[in-house]
């Protein structure tokens, strides 16, 4: 597939624009309502990060380690004197295509977290949505994309993961919107 990553943007707008609404309702100048907009976050991204270790997403994306947020949200959640739940674990195969649209998904999660960090309240913690990247981290990882997922069997894969973990991010944003 040329452009693989076009292709992956294309087809999970309408997922995009569910977690955007969702997310987009806690008010993050509100200290409760930040805590649990990151309690969501975690129940997302940790089990996700803990499979994409387990399923070596190092092997196909040697910068993944540092490209981890996990750290940070619980920093900011435990500054916050809060602390995320063990939350169920998330399957992924061990298997370049659902590895790919996984970190695709917690890649461009940051795009909207930047934007979103310059809402949050100045004296609540932002080391998560404002997570330094080193110059040029996500062109490259979509060039990586496209380099990978060449193959039509590679990119669905990838895009079917990629909707699991967008449909994380909703369930987990819903039920902390309650
Ligand atoms: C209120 C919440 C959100 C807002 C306002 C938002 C906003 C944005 C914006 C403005 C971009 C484009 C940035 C750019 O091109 O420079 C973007 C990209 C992206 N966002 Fe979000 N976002 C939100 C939540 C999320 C969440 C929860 C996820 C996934 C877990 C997510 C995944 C992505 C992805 C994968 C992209 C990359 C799209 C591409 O391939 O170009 N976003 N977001």
């Amino acid at each position: 597939v040329r452009d693989a990553h076009r292709a992956l943007r294309d087809a999970t707008r309408d997922e995009h624009d569910r977690v955007d609404a969702i997310f987009g309702r806690f008010d993050l100048t509100d200290r409760r309502s930040y805590i649990d907009f990151l309690l969501a976050h975690a129940k997302a991204l940790l089990p996700v990060e803990v499979a994409l270790d387990a399923a070596g997403a190092r092997t196909w994306f040697p910068d993944w380690p540092d490209r981890r947020r996990g750290r940070l949200l619980e920093l900011d959640l435990s500054q916050l004197d809060s602390s995320a739940a063990s939350a169920a674990p998330f399957t992924l195969a061990a298997h370049v295509g659902d590895v790919a649209g996984a970190v695709y998904v917690l890649e461009g999660s940051r795009l909207g977290g930047r934007y979103l960090a310059r809402r949050v309240a100045p004296a609540l913690p932002t080391s998560y949505l404002d997570a330094p990247q080193p110059p040029g981290a996500w062109p490259k990882l979509l060039e990586r994309l496209d380099v990978l997922l060449a193959d039509g069997e590679m990119a669905n894969r990838a895009l079917a993961s990629a909707r699991a973990v967008f449909a994380r991010f909703e369930d987990a944003g819903r039920t902390w919107m309650a």
